[in-house]
């Protein structure tokens, strides 16, 4: 049996923000939710969540996670003081306990495997995730025997220089036999710098029975980085974009510069796509064979067919494209948009709740919203649908091979018939039947004899 507790009352001073520490988000997750996803693989028996400052949005944050519990640390009194409130809810538990920092989001799975697999095998009655730090400021060192098992964790507040100098260091993870644990609990004092109750106490106390803690190291460098206040954090969001990026390489994926790319989200590419600079990817994007990206774009819940290119400046929200597709530069795609394969959509056209058919083109300065348009359609530049009264929306239908002239208004709801010619500058009231030429404009008057209005000459 196990179970996970997460750490995640405090308030995280040193991030001086209104958000919980907990809550900052990291490539589009926040830390905890990355920090839950780490483990969820193990599929604990248990999932508990130690919330308290600004519990209420913590747990709103989370209540998507079926199964999640929560409990209240108040006041938050150290991170020890936050495990001792598990001795209720966990009063009957048998297994391990597995507890991690809210604070802790790039850990991976198989490291937190390897020690779970470390504990098991060792029947140590508590096992510690370490790492070697160049720089180990701030966190707590971990004094060790010559045989390397853990004597005491000593926080930076609380050590003295040699101590100081100890690289290894305690990442917060720790696997725990739960009943062992509890009895350990129990006798947790708070004589120490910062006047809290510290987790870290039990190895002294482990060591103390002869039971000392077996440390393991992290599978990879970094790993257990903490995001203490801003710039930790944008250490960690760059360690995390370079190792998305690296996996998409992996696959064969082509950034002109790796490090000029962000997925705060999930990304699957097929063969031979290609990513220009400074690029967003978020939500989920699929980018099929032979794709390309050009530079300066964000791409948000996408997915574009083999060979579509989007050339520049591009922001695409909820598209669902075929192949072939040539978007952009400047196109602005919204929910609902959905292309059939080879359609072109050009600079500055927006389109919103809107499906094209095959080889369809607005290619210049067009609005499409809750529009039906079929294939071959070719909509001139200046096209607006005008899908809204103030209260309704409205659809426009487009049938096949229509083309609509520069500048028109469709107002909505209206449709334009198959094969349909709609004159430049018409506003289109009425639907427009097939294979007909429309024009709904002003008749144009040349008038003879007219005068253009002259200056008269001014008296010197
Ligand atoms: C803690 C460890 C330190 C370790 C480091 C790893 C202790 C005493 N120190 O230090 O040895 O090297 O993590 O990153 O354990 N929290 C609560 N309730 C509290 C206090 C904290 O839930 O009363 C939560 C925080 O929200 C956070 C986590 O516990 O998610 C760690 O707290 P933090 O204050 O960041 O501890 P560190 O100083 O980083
Ligand atoms: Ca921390």
């Amino acid at each position: 049996m196990l179970a996970v507790a997460v750490l995640a009352a405090g308030k995280g001073t040193r991030m001086k923000s209104d958000l919980p520490k907990v809550l900052q988000p990291l490539a589009g997750a926040t830390l905890v939710e990355r920090v839950l996803a780490s483990c969820s693989g193990l599929a604990p028996e248990r999932q508990i969540l130690i919330v308290g400052h600004q519990a209420e949005r913590v747990e709103q944050s989370l209540a998507h996670r079926a199964g999640l519990e929560f409990v209240l640390q108040q006041p938050q009194n150290g991170t020890g003081h936050a495990v001792q409130q598990l001795l209720e809810p966990l009063a009957n538990f048998e297994g391990e306990l597995l507890v991690l920092n809210g604070d802790v989001p790039l850990l991976r799975e198989q490291t937190i495997a390897n020690l779970l697999e470390h504990h098991r095998s060792s029947g140590a009655a508590v096992t510690l995730l370490t790492a070697r730090l160049n720089d180990p400021t701030g966190y707590g060192r971990v004094l060790t025997d010559k045989d390397g098992r853990v004597q005491a964790i000593v926080e930076q507040k609380d050590a003295d220089a040699a101590q100081k100098a100890v690289r290894q260091i305690n990442t917060g993870v720790v696997s725990a036999d739960a009943a062992t644990l509890r009895r350990w609990l129990a006798g947790l004092g708070n004589t120490n710098a910062q006047g809290e109750y510290y987790l870290t106490d039990i190895f002294a106390m482990a060591a103390g029975e002869g039971r000392p803690a077996q440390a393991v190291g992290c599978l990879s460098a970094g790993e257990a980085d903490g995001a203490n206040d801003a710039l930790q954090l944008s250490v960690l969001e760059r360690r995390y974009q370079r190792r998305q990026a690296e996996a998409l390489m992996r696959e064969g994926v082509r950034f002109a510069d790796p490090s000029r790319v962000d997925i705060r989200g999930s990304v699957s590419a097929g063969m031979d796509v290609e990513v220009d600079v400074d690029v967003v990817f978020e939500g989920r994007v699929v980018l099929h064979d032979g794709v390309r990206i050009g530079p300066f774009c964000r791409l948000k819940d996408v997915e574009l067919g083999a060979g579509s290119v989007v050339h520049a400046h591009c922001d695409f929200d909820g598209v669902q494209a075929g192949p072939d597709c040539v978007l952009g530069p400047f196109a602005r795609l919204r929910p609902g948009t959905e292309l059939a394969e080879g359609v072109h959509l050009g600079n500055f056209v927006e389109s919103k709740k809107t499906r094209i058919g095959a080889n369809s083109k607005a290619n210049h300065l067009t609005y499409l919203g809750d529009a039906e348009i079929g294939a071959k359609v070719n909509v001139g530049a200046g096209t607006i649908t005008c899908n809204y009264d103030g209260v309704n929306k409205s659809l426009t239908e487009i049938g096949d091979g229509a083309f609509i002239g520069s500048n028109s208004s469709l107002v909505a709801p209206v449709s334009i018939g198959a094969g349909a010619t709609i004159g430049a500058g018409s506003v289109i009231t009425k639907d427009a039947p097939a294979d007909t030429l429309t024009v709904a404009r002003a008749k144009q008057l040349s008038l003879n004899g007219w005068q253009r209005p002259a200056k008269k000459p001014k008296s010197p």
